[in-house]
């Protein structure tokens, strides 16, 4: 599968892939809102496997999609809506990006284009995200994506010393087209 936008390319994952995922896992500042301290090749593996299990599964579920330069290929990140309730038409959504990358606006160009693949190819009523709450990249791209905070899970993670808080986000269908 395939998804184009004007600077991206987002398609399924390959075994190749993980070396990409690697490289930009170790990014500084990536992990900051994580629990993990390092990432390793061993973890960046096991993500592609997963995503490519996904791809083959019938009928597929989960469309979490490498996020490539449209320019040159190079795979900057993943993002994906991943059905969590059929019956209710429900998707939660996910983006992560290379840091050399932030703050270009290619979070928001990549997951426009795969909620919108969420809503209208796949019918999805309702598509949602949580992160952490001091996560404001992420906070910010809900928010640019149309999501409203539906609940904030007071200290719900410990980790890095610290108590974090989850927020959960959601947009609906009438709100995507309208
Ligand atoms: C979340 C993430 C994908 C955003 O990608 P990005 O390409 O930098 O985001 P964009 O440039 O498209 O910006 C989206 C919005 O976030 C804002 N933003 C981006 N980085 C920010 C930062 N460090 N602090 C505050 N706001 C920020 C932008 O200003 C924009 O908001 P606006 O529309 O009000 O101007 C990226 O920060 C990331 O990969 N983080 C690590 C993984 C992660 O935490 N993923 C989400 C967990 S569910």
């Amino acid at each position: 599968m395939k998804l184009e936008t004007t600077q991206l390319i987002l398609r399924d994952c390959v075994e190749a892939d993980w070396r990409s995922v690697q490289e930009y896992r170790v990014e500084d500042g990536y992990l900051r809102y994580h629990p993990e301290e390092t990432s390793s090749n061993e973890r960046a593996r096991e993500f592609v496997q997963m995503v490519m299990g996904w791809a083959a599964e019938q009928p597929r579920q989960k469309y979490q999609l490498a996020i490539t330069r449209a320019s040159d290929g190079v795979l900057i990140g993943s993002c994906g809506v991943r059905i969590s309730s059929p019956e209710d038409r429900e998707a939660e959504f996910g983006c992560e990006l290379d840091p050399r990358e932030w703050g270009k606006g290619l979070g928001a160009e990549a997951s426009r284009a795969i909620i919108d693949y969420g809503f209208r190819a796949l019918g999805m009523h309702r598509i949602w995200a949580h992160t952490i709450g001091d996560n404001l990249a992420a906070v910010k791209l809900a928010e640019r994506m149309g999501m409203r905070q539906e609940g904030r899970l007071r200290e719900r993670q410990f980790f890095k010393n610290r108590w974090w808080d989850r927020v959960i986000y959601a947009v609906l269908e009438q709100d995507w087209h309208s």
